[in-house]
């Protein structure tokens, strides 16, 4: 299958792009840049612009399948909205059989501004009338230990918001559901997918103080208003999804290993 990533530059993306050559399929990575040295050996490279479209055409040409993992989170509503519609019409009038679009669990319940206009770019592709997927994962693990790293540069404590719940997943494992999404075809909404354990954020944090060697007492921080309501209720946990099988303590006793499930 020949596959355009977009975001194949990114964190997730660039998973994907390595996972789907080790697959054997032919891989062309979308980005805003010219190639860059990194780029993997036997990928391709298009350069577009979501939030014109400029690329796009020539991007698809001969593509089966697309996996839009692009997003620009101070820019969503032209990169991620119009952008993700933008490439769902260019996919359907160049007949490319699947897009997947990945989204986030909970994005319809949480009223951040973000994962509103993830949402919008969801109901977007849908009304472009491609043949699409769209798989909402969890927090990344690797995204809860920047936040947690983020925490622990404040000086003398370690400030936490209280009470919110996580149920993050490992990258790899998200990147594998998606090359499976692949073979599936099209699928519409996907069940969720996240960790194989929800937990408070102040477990943790715990884990990961421990495991980073960070002694500064925790000062926990209450936490006003409906985004941080929607984070208590675990509106971004799965219970009834599909789960990963790496958990937040052998991420962090492992983060650079590659998981199959
Ligand atoms: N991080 C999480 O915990 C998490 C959890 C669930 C779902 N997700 C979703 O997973 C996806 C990937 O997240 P990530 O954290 O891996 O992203 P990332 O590392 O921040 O990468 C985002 C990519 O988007 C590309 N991009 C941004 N604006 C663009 C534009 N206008 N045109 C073309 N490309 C553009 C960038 O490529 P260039 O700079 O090369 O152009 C970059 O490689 C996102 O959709 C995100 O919402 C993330």
């Amino acid at each position: 299958m020949n596959i355009l990533v977009t975001g194949g530059t990114g964190h997730l993306g660039g998973l994907v792009v390595s996972r789907a050559l080790d697959a054997g399929h032919g891989v062309r990575i979308a980005s805003r840049r010219p190639r860059s040295g990194a780029a993997p050996n036997g990928a391709t490279w298009a350069v577009v612009d979501l939030e014109t479209g400029a690329g796009l055409r020539d991007a698809l040409d001969g593509i089966d399948a697309i996996v839009h993992s692009a997003s620009d989170p101070a820019r969503a509503a032209a990169a991620d909205v119009e952008g993700t519609k933008l490439l769902g019409e260019a996919a359907r009038d160049a007949g490319v059989a699947h897009l997947l679009f990945v989204s986030i669990i909970g994005i319809d319940k949480i009223p951040y501004p973000y994962y509103e206009r993830k949402l919008e770019a969801e109901n977007a592709l849908a009304a472009t009338g491609a043949p699409y997927s769209i798989l909402r994962a969890a927090q990344f693990h690797s995204f809860i230990d920047v936040l947690l790293a983020g925490a622990a540069k404040y000086p003398f404590v370690f400030p936490l918001p209280s009470r919110l719940k996580v149920q993050s997943v490992a990258t790899e494992e998200v990147a594998g559901r998606i090359l499976r999404a692949l073979s599936d075809g099209a699928g519409g909404m996907l069940r969720d997918f996240a960790g194989p354990q929800a937990m408070s954020v102040d477990e943790a944090a715990q884990l990961w103080k421990a495991a980073r060697g960070v002694t500064k007492p925790t000062v926990r921080l209450p936490m006003l208003g409906k985004v941080a309501a929607g984070f208590r209720a675990g509106f971004n946990t799965a219970p009834d999804g599909d789960k990963g099988t790496t958990t937040w303590s052998e991420w962090l006793a492992n983060p650079g290993a590659r998981y199959d499930q």
